[in-house]
């Protein structure tokens, strides 16, 4: 029998199979979980790998996913879209680009279309660095521009974390001169899940020399629960006419494996960034996917409140467990294992359940991301069985 996790999870809840997760059963050809996600509980039966065998897929906490997946408005976009995978894209960007000019409210020249936001930070990167123009950013942040950055042999200012966790804007600003090209923050940070409150990052942008490009990644922007210290630059622009926002519908919208994100900008800085691009990187089933996530607007409420209850109990459970859990305004949780966080990701990785990386930045602590209920508590499940340190 082949199934995958997360439906397994929906029909026979999630303790029955915290066993089946067992190492036994890794090695077995994965369920085909873009399949899954495409075509839901529809999927035609699945041929069997081998009699009797149930194939298990690890249980994903290590890229900030949305575990739920996209909505059913969108899955059903996505079969239809199927078909048209013959065509290049034709009507598919100006629809998207309208909707996310009016939702924005920007022109549609302000607005570059990238193959997931991971192609927005290359854009940058190849605008706006080159030898003798460095890239200051916070460590740890998500790590993709730095290490562009740096294997072209561009400097880059890593700057700590504040004692909050936020970006320390005045440290920041102590290596910023006329030779930083661009300036990264991600708001909230990756992998701490904190924020910068906006009166910071505003005094920062201000005291700025002219020509410095400010790169705002607000990838994990739905996620915030409404604080008073946190605003999108994009829902209350400042009108800088350097600072460029990047968002990505690989979270709230769930649809990371289509890869699209964007960015908006001024038309001039638009047109930098885009330079040297060809244009067509978003396939057509991933702009369709996206235009009908942006009207799918119940679908984003409910992912908002399902992330918040899920990253309470996450927070609950971890504080239980004595392990200083990071005040996430995210869909992850840094927290402090209290031994080494090597020896956690190995040992849960032997159990067939993915956490992030170590960060060496923040070297004693280890990053989960929120799963499904059931795969919480297949988690938990493990952290508790795991031997102490010394007998590791
Ligand atoms: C802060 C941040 N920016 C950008 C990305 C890249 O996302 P994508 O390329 O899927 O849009 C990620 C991925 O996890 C991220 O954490």
């Amino acid at each position: 029998m082949s199934i995958s996790r997360r439906n397994l999870l929906r029909n026979i809840g999630a303790g029955a199979i915290v066993g089946a997760a067992a190492p036994a059963l890794r090695g077995f050809p994965l369920a085909p979980a873009m399949e899954a996600a495409l075509w839901g509980n529809s999927a035609p039966a699945q041929p069997a790998h081998a009699a009797g065998a149930v194939v298990v897929e690890p249980v994903l906490l290590y890229r900030n996913e949305n575990p739920y997946g996209p909505s059913e408005k969108v899955l059903a976009v996505l079969r239809e879209s199927a078909a048209s995978g013959n065509r290049y894209p034709r009507t598919e960007y100006d629809t998207l680009l309208d909707k996310l000019a009016a939702l924005h409210n920007v022109k549609r020249e302000q607005i570059v279309l990238g193959c997931g936001s991971g192609e927005i930070l290359c854009m940058a990167a190849m605008a706006f660095l080159k030898p003798g123009k460095k890239l200051v950013e916070a460590a740890p942040t998500f790590p993709a521009l730095g290490k562009l950055a740096q294997t072209a042999g561009i400097e880059v200012a890593d700057v700590p974390l504040n004692e909050r966790y936020g970006h320390d804007v005045p440290a920041m600003l102590d290596r910023v001169g006329s030779s930083t090209g661009l300036v990264y923050i991600v708001n909230p940070n990756n992998p701490t899940g904190t924020l910068t409150p906006r009166k910071d990052l505003e005094a920062f942008v201000a005291k700025l020399p002219s020509g410095v490009m400010v790169l705002i990644d607000e990838a994990y922007h739905h996620f915030v629960s409404p604080a008073a210290d946190y605003e999108s630059f994009l829902d209350r622009p400042i009108g800088d006419p350097r600072i460029i926002v990047a968002r990505t519908f690989s979270k709230i919208f769930g649809l990371a494996g289509l890869r699209i994100g964007y960015a908006v900008a001024t038309p001039e800085a638009a047109k930098r960034l885009a330079a040297g691009f060809p244009g067509w990187s978003v396939s057509v089933v991933s702009a369709r996917a996206a235009s009908a996530a942006l009207d799918d607007v119940d679908y984003v409420r409910l992912g908002v409140k399902r992330n918040a209850a899920d990253r309470q109990e996450f927070l609950s459970q971890a504080n239980a467990r004595s392990l200083h859990p990071i005040e996430s305004q995210s869909n992850f949780v840094m927290m402090n294992p209290q031994r080494p966080p090597d020896e956690v990701i190995g040992y849960l990785k032997k159990r067939n359940i993915l956490i992030g990386p170590k960060y060496p930045a923040l070297d004693k602590y280890v990053r989960i991301s929120l799963g499904l209920p059931g795969e919480m508590k297949i988690f938990w499940d493990a952290w508790d069985q795991m031997p102490s340190a010394a007998k590791m």
